[in-house]
């Protein structure tokens, strides 16, 4: 088993990866706790749910399951209801740990519940999408989506414990699977050169579910990030890098209506366009631009943007969450393994999106 290490002022705590560590979530649950709420999907359930209750009822302590719809529609007020409604109903008090079993939408709105009830739980993340795995489980982002905006009611609220078992990504969709490498490398891409072009050289390796591989990646991954939320737990700087590609990405997701893309499908182009725009703003080489977008599509994401007309996409990168005084900022890239967060010429934004139009003819 590897263990990463997470330090934050709101919570420090070890990120477990290995096989077969969902039979070891005993190990993960303090022996002051009350009782466990597993929180979880129907489709998780289906595949783990029995083995995580198995494995948590050696505890001895009371158990509560609670099974949530599966889909992105249901991270939202409503379905957290449902989740007090049940924490309530069996009269859960405030030493009762939750466990978030499932993909970044149950890790997300589970944190949100464990935040909130009773002004704050205990939670341990068991992410079980390659996504949640490397991204949505570390650092402690949580939220519920409104009708009017993605992730815009949250809190930053860290878990006590994160248990990655690598072997339940053997059931994922292949699609949500190159999803997940899209997060991947895009550690590659901002912090470490070095991880990039180990990328390159495994990432056939990495969509056939190799162990080691996986394995690799999901620890440094999850080191890079620990690394970046460490230093910037609340995104008042550093940790806005997080977010290369995703101001492109958001802009595709909400203009073909959100699921055409999956989340990492539209990261994965717009990591593309962003690199496009880093030559354009500072001088990235022609050559650093190619070995992105090779090694996106290598994942299987697109890397053709849709044509959603230049007005109607800066329109949609407008709702970011980073536009400050309705001046759009980027993640951008002086070279591979090295990101900045700035404001870009806005004619060097207007060439990357019409060479989007072009393309499409
Ligand atoms: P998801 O949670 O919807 O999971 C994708 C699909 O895979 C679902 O149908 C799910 O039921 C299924 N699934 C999960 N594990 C499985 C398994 N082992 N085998 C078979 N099927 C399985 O999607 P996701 O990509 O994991 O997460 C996306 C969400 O994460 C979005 O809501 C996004 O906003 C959020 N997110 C949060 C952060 C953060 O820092 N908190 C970061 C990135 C993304
Ligand atoms: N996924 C971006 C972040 O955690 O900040």
């Amino acid at each position: 088993m590897s263990t990463v290490q997470v330090n934050t002022p709101g919570g420090c705590y070890p990120i477990h990866i290995a096989a077969g560590r969902l039979d070891r979530l005993a190990d993960s649950i303090p022996a002051d706790a009350t009782a466990i709420t597993i929180v979880t999907n129907s489709t998780v359930a289906g595949y783990y749910g029995k083995r995580a209750e198995q494995a948590l009822a050696q505890t001895g302590k009371r158990l509560v399951r609670i099974e949530l719809p599966d889909g992105e529609a249901y991270k939202d007020w409503q379905t957290l209801n449902l989740i007090f409604d049940a924490l309530l109903q069996n009269r859960l008090d405030r030493r009762a740990v939750l466990v978030a079993l499932g993909g970044g939408v149950i890790g997300d709105i589970c944190g949100f519940a464990a935040a909130t009830y009773m002004r704050g739980i205990r939670f341990v993340q068991v992410p079980t999408t390659l996504l949640a795995q490397v991204d949505s489980s570390v650092g402690g982002k949580t939220a519920v989506n409104h009708p009017m905006g993605k992730n815009m009611i949250g809190a930053f609220y860290q878990p006590i414990a994160v248990e990655v078992d690598t072997d339940v990504l053997n059931t994922l969709p292949p699609r949500e699977v190159t999803a997940g490498l899209a997060e991947v490398i895009k550690y590659g891409m901002i912090i470490d050169a070095d991880f990039f072009s180990w990328c390159e050289q495994n990432v056939a390796a990495l969509r056939a579910l190799d162990p080691a591989a996986l394995t690799y990646a999901i620890q440094r991954s999850c080191e890079l990030k620990a690394l970046v939320v460490s230093q910037d737990e609340r995104e008042s700087g550093l940790r806005a890098i997080l977010n290369f590609g995703h101001t492109f990405g958001h802009a595709i997701e909400s203009g073909l209506g959100f699921g055409t893309w999956l989340h990492g499908e539209a990261v994965g182009c717009g990591m593309v366009q962003a690199a496009e725009l880093s030559a354009l703003a500072l001088g990235l080489p022609t050559a650093s631009v190619e070995r992105v977008r090779a090694l996106v599509q290598a994942t299987g994401c697109p890397v053709q943007a849709p044509d959603l007309g230049a007005e109607r996409w800066i329109d949609l990168m407008q709702v970011d969450k980073k536009t400050e005084a309705g001046q759009l900022r980027f993640i951008l890239l002086p070279q591979i393994g090295q990101a900045v967060f700035q404001p870009a010429p806005v004619d060097a934004l207007r060439t990357v999106l019409e060479r989007t139009a072009v393309a499409s003819l």
